[in-house]
């Protein structure tokens, strides 16, 4: 797989310190390792996750409390990946999972390509700093700067989801591998936070053009004992930009919570087309 020019589609080669098209448009590495394609780069407009809810979701995942969904997620990855295979995470955050993706799949295949996109330049900036093998870029999953029918194994966990974009880059017979939030997910933080907490809406789980091949569900509690763990969990989700500054501040007293974890994991196969 190549990452392909936001200019003119042409496909992108490394050389020493960035990538460029035949038609020379060229895009420099950034100090940690990631390309910048995002098509409008609009300089002082901030994309995505923003830094501070980047190290909060750092130091959460670092806590080992989604540790069990990284496991799965790994295992799927490993048992549904090729020989040779392409892996392109979209939306990979600060790169928790693919990093230990990757790592698992160094020690199964003998060779396998690993990328990541992420429209928070802070996101692809953290998940570089995490494992300096990924090959990360700021780009949006609206418009995957890859070329068509490329990608054996796209994963998408907890991110925008653009069906179009994914049934144009995976290859007849790829793997889409997505994590969803089940109806109860974090349900006790919300409860803390919210005088009418809403459960989550599980929406139905077809994709045109894929079909549903293996699903799986984690379902299980965490326990948080302290409250920079808890208001870090809060941050790192997007409630943390709808909550109004007095719901939140009810985070402040609360230095012990209980709450329900629900993962889905869907393996979809992609149609021959
Ligand atoms: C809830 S986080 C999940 C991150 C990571 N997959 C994980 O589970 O740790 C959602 C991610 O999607 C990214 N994002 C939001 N809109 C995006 C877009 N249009 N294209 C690519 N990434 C996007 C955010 O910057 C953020 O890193
Ligand atoms: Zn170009």
């Amino acid at each position: 797989m190549y990452f392909i020019c936001p200019i003119c589609n042409e496909r992108l080669y490394k050389e020493s310190n960035s990538i460029k098209c035949k038609n020379s448009h060229s895009f420099d590495y950034s100090k940690s390792g990631y390309v910048n394609l995002l098509k409008t780069k609009g300089r002082a407009k901030i994309h995505g996750d923003g830094k501070v809810m980047i190290k909060s979701r750092k130091r959460f995942l670092d806590g080992g409390y989604y540790q069990s969904l990284q496991n799965m997620v790994s295992e799927f990855v490993v048992k549904y990946l090729p020989e040779n295979g392409t892996v392109l995470d979209c939306g990979c955050g600060e790169g928790y999972y693919s990093a230990e993706i990757s790592r698992r799949l160094c020690e199964k295949k003998s060779h396998f390509s690993y990328y990541g996109i992420d429209i928070s330049k802070d996101a692809v900036n953290a998940g570089m700093k995490r494992c300096k093998h990924l090959d990360l870029a700021v780009a949006s999953v609206f418009n995957i700067p890859v070329e068509e029918k490329s990608v054996d194994l796209l994963l998408t966990i907890f991110a925008p989801f653009c069906a179009d974009e994914c049934r144009r880059v995976i290859k007849d017979n790829g793997y889409l591998i997505m994590v969803i939030p089940l109806e109860n997910h974090l349900w006790g933080l919300k409860c803390a936070v919210y005088d009418n907490p809403y459960r989550n809406q599980v929406e139905s789980l077809g994709i045109a053009g894929f079909e549903l091949v293996e699903k799986a569900e984690i379902i299980d509690w965490i326990t948080l004992e302290s409250n920079e763990t808890v208001k870090d969990l809060f941050s790192m989700t997007p409630y943390y930009y709808k909550t109004s500054r007095s719901d939140f501040k009810k985070l402040d007293s609360i230095r012990h919570l209980e709450t329900e974890i629900e993962f889905g994991i869907l393996v979809y196969k992609k149609d021959k087309c």
